[in-house]
Parts: structure tokens; sequence; C-alpha cells
């Protein structure tokens, strides 16, 4: 039976794409435009930030948020936490008309991987076939900067992560800045924040030094026993952030997401 269109339930997601060889090659055009925009634009740190907000919403217990697209939708991408990704979603536009039939939901995960390659850092898998939605969950499930331990615990278990997960993640503060305007804090983690390298770890460890911030959670991560752990191995072992990195990385980008 098909009811008039008033009469349908909202819809809520998208359905998800069909991931066949024409969506694969799609794919790896849209990987070299991405290349070649951050080349340009130099920028990578934005890119970075946006596939991990749409991806940080996720809640494992209602199966909500998550790499899902929904941070296009100017309800989410007006939340304070999300301040200047706006930027990078239009960035990101034209490259979605150029290849429509990939969902934002890929085309923004890919621009996260994209941006840690093409920087330097590792390659992270990545796998297609994520439905975009138009659910925007609620303000307040990305983390607050000015908090301890605990609160970065409360957050990244409720996506599933793990300890290990948090410190190999927020190494992606070795790229980008933070600006006045935008979250309040002023400047970057390390001292070339266009290179995707262990910097942030070895300055984490150094303290307070001029001219480079670190926020309250990421002081966090050297004075909480288990988390330090992985601060001083990452800070002496770069081979060791990059693997887990890498790995973390990839399962942040598929939060609630089966691959087909
Ligand atoms: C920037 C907080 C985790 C990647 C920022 C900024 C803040 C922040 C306050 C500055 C934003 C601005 O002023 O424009 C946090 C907190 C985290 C966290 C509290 C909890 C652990 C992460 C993770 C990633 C990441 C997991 C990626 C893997 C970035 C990047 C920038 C950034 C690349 C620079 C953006 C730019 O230069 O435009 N973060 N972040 N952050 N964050 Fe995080």
């Amino acid at each position: 039976l098909l009811l008039p269109q008033s009469n349908q339930p909202a819809m809520s997601s998208g359905s998800a794409p069909v991931v066949d060889a024409e969506y694969m090659e799609e794919i790896e055009r849209a990987r070299r435009d991405l290349r070649a925009l951050i080349a340009s634009k130099g920028c990578a740190p934005i890119m970075l930030r946006l596939a991990w907000h749409d991806a940080g919403t996720y809640d494992a217990k209602t199966s909500t948020g998550g790499p899902n697209g929904s941070i296009r939708f100017p309800q989410e991408h007006s939340h304070a936490a999300n301040a200047g990704l706006k930027i990078a979603i239009d960035l990101l536009e034209p490259i979605k008309q150029k290849h429509p039939k990939i969902t934002y939901a890929d085309l923004y995960q890919l621009a996260g991987v994209v941006a840690v390659e093409v920087t330097g850092g590792p390659t992270v898998d990545f796998v297609p076939g994520r439905k975009d939605s138009s659910v925007c969950p609620d303000q307040g499930r990305l983390p607050d900067a000015t908090r301890g331990a605990s609160h970065l615990r409360e957050v990244f278990y409720r996506m599933g992560l793990s300890d290990k997960d948090i410190v190999a993640l927020s190494g992606g503060h070795t790229l980008g800045k933070a600006r006045p305007d935008r979250s309040g804090f002023d400047g970057a983690w390390t001292k070339d924040p266009l290179k995707f390298d262990n910097s942030y770890f070895v300055e984490l460890l150094k303290g307070d030094s001029e001219g480079l911030l670190k926020l309250p959670t990421d002081k966090a991560l050297v004075e909480d026993p288990e988390f330090r752990k992985y601060v001083e191995q990452y800070a002496k072992d770069e081979e060791a952030f990059f693997r887990d990195y890498a790995e973390s990385h990839k399962k942040l980008s598929e939060l609630g997401f089966k691959p087909p």
C-alpha cells in the first residue's frame, strides 16, 4: 500500500549506497580530487576535524550519531563545538556535486583519511558504503576541551572506543590549530601543524612551552597514568603511533557502520 507522501513517516536515513565497481571508481576519482583540494588549500587540518566531528557523535547504546553526514545540516554544524566547520563542508560540496553517487558520509570520512595521508601520516584503510542521515544529534556529544580524563573516558567509551583509541586519536592534534573566534583557544600544538607526525606527544611530555597550545584535555593524557603509558610510547616510537592511529582512525570512521 502506497500512502500519500504526507502520511509517510519522516525519512530519517538514506539507504545504503550500492558499492559496486562503479562506486569504487568514483571513490578513487574523489580521492584524487581531495588530494588536489587539500594540497591547494592547505586544509588538511579542518578536513580531519570535520571527519572526526561527524563521527564523534556516535552513541553505541542507541546506535545514533556517527559518521553519517548529518553534520552537513545547519542544525548540527551550528553547534558550538563545530565552529568553523562550515568552511570544510563548503569546500567539499563541489566534490560531492562532481561525484553525486558518493554519500556525504563516505565523502567526509574519505576527506579525513586523505588529510592524514597527504600530510605524511599513515595510510588509513577506507571502506565505503556509509548511509547518509538527516537526523542530527543534540548538542553535547563531542568532548569539552576544558574538562579532564574522566570526561574523555565518558565520551569515547560512549562511542565504544578505548583508552588506547583516546590517546592515539588525540594525536590528530599534530595537525592544525585552535582559533580564538572558533573555540576560544589559540595556537597550534606543534611547530609544523601541516605535518602529521608524533610531535604532538613529544611536545606533551615537554610540558608547557612558549607559543604551543595544550588544552586541558591534552594535559589529561599525561596526568592520567593509564593514558600516559601510550603518550610515552608514541613519543618514543613513531611507528607504534602510526600503527595504532591508523587502527583507531579506521574504528572512528566506521562507528555504527557495517561494511557491505
Ligand atoms: C582542533 C578539541 C580530539 C583533530 C581542535 C580545537 C579544539 C579541539 C578546542 C580547536 C578548534 C578551533 O579553534 O578551530 C578537541 C578535544 C578532543 C579532540 C577536546 C578530545 C580528545 C580530536 C581528535 C581529532 C582531532 C580525535 C582527530 C583524530 C583536530 C584537528 C584540529 C582540531 C585536526 C585543527 C583544526 C584546524 O586547524 O582547523 N580540537 N579535539 N581532535 N582537532 Fe581536536
